[in-house]
């Protein structure tokens, strides 16, 4: 079956997670994904939290899969001539190198749309071009930190949180995806390439939209009846964290189940939608509450929602998270069960689905990764296990018109 993006080659200057995750999505859907590595090292996450010793690390098989490795030292002349010829004949250059570090390499965007007008320039950095901290660079937490995503999390009464969830990088790579796809689209029209960027402080900032929307409500009205800090506690001139708190018009929160004295996730998050109030009196066994004014509205329920939460809990506690969501789900409740990662790695749905994907590795074996989260109905997204340092590098010089010859040449001068 053929792939939208086949014909489509990139070149993938990218490292860690923000950029190979986007490459990664790319090469899913067809395109010619060539991961240009330093000789002898490679991406930092191979060997970063090794589990098998000299062993390509996880954090490297489950963001580099489906593509092609070459090693090149582009520091060098040679180097630059390689990358030259591989920039006029490809269609994407992807980096997230540190700022500046292409133009040191001596790649600037000028150059580059001299070498090929078509090219698309696609780059992740911490901050916007102009922003006054342009010049950091930047990790995951960083980005969550100065994206809105930290000041809003956790609980009233503990520090600016982050997330697990890969809200500075993975995400800065989707965003980044798609103004990669929105310029190739463009250039099918104009013929002419363009230079995309993605910081990583707005992609987490783009998640945090509803923060400002509060932030702006606040400023007017002085408190955020969905926090848990409304009616009782106080508010200040900013958003608070409101820990577990249904971020938008309906309450929720996370709810003790069976067993959660010893299981840290035998939990479900349970969801108070306004018009599901009915059903959920029926479920609890409270249908007293379902006409009486102190219960039947959601401004009603307000100044004890947290004593509704309670009563949940009560019902909850002879039932395991996943019992209590079968008998919710036939009351249209919207709930889920806190899911652990043990558990979603096993999860019968999340394979067949092919979200969980076990994947042939050539030195580890097999291995889990998360394969896509989109589907199509008409392309089948195979993920195929990540390339060993350097294994294409033959195959790619050859593919510039290298002879066997000058390909041992520049392998022994370490070029590649
Ligand atoms: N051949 C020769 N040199 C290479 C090379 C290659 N194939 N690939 C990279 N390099 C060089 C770069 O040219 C750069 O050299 P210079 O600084 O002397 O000009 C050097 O390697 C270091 O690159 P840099 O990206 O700055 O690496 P770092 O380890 O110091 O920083 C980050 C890592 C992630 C903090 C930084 O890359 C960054 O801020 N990136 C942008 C934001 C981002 O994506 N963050 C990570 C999200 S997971």
């Amino acid at each position: 079956m053929s792939k939208p993006l086949e014909g489509i080659k990139i070149i993938d200057f990218t490292h860690v997670q923000a950029g190979p995750a986007c490459t990664q999505l790319l090469a899913w859907f067809g395109a010619d994904v060539i991961k240009v590595e330093r000789p002898g090292a490679g991406d930092v996450t191979r060997s970063q939290l090794r589990d098998i010793p000299g062993v390509d690390a996880l954090y490297f098989t489950m963001l580099n899969s489906n593509k092609r490795s070459l090693t090149l030292d582009t520091k060098k002349p040679e180097g630059k001539e390689i990358l030259t010829k591989l920039i006029k004949e490809s269609d994407v250059l992807v980096e997230n190198f540190g700022p500046g570090a292409l133009d040191r390499m001596g790649f600037t965007w000028e150059h580059i749309k001299e070498l090929n007008p078509g090219m698309i320039v696609a780059s992740v950095k911490g901050f916007s071009d102009g922003h006054h901290y342009e010049d950091l660079k930047v990790y995951e937490n960083v980005a969550q930190c100065a994206g809105g995503a930290a000041s809003t999390t956790g609980f009233d009464d503990g520090p600016p949180t982050v997330s697990a969830a890969a809200l500075g990088d993975s995400n800065t790579g989707m965003h980044l995806a798609i103004g990669i796809l929105t310029a190739l689209r463009a250039r099918d029209t104009t013929g002419k390439g363009q230079k995309v960027a993605v910081s990583m402080q707005d992609s987490v900032l783009n998640l945090c939209r509803v923060k400002l929307r509060d932030q702006q409500r606040l400023d007017r009205v002085g408190y955020l009846e969905e926090y848990p800090q409304y009616p009782h506690g106080t508010f200040s001139d900013v958003v608070p964290r409101g820990g577990n708190a249904g971020g938008g018009g309906q309450p929720g929160w996370v709810l003790k189940c069976k067993g959660w004295e010893t299981d840290p996730n035998a939990y479900i998050y349970f969801t108070i939608q306004g018009h599901a109030w009915a059903p959920i009196c029926k479920a609890l066994g409270k249908e007293e509450w379902i006409d009486d004014p102190a219960y039947m509205t959601a401004g009603a329920r307000q100044d004890k929602i947290f004593a509704i939460f309670g009563t949940i809990e009560d019902w909850l506690k002879d039932k395991t998270k996943f019992e209590a969501v079968d008998i919710l789900r036939k009351f249209d409740i919207p709930c889920s069960p806190v899911l652990s990662m043990k558990e979603i790695a096993a999860d019968p749905s999340l394979r067949a689905s092919g979200t969980i994907a076990e994947v042939e590795h050539k030195e580890r074996g097999t291995y889990l990764t998360v394969g896509s989260p989109i589907k199509f109905s008409d392309m089948k997204v195979d993920i195929k296990g990540s390339p060993l340092l350097g294994e294409h590098t033959d195959e790619v010089l050859e593919s510039l018109g290298y002879s066997s010859k000058d390909i041992a040449a520049l392998h022994e001068k370490q070029v590649v």
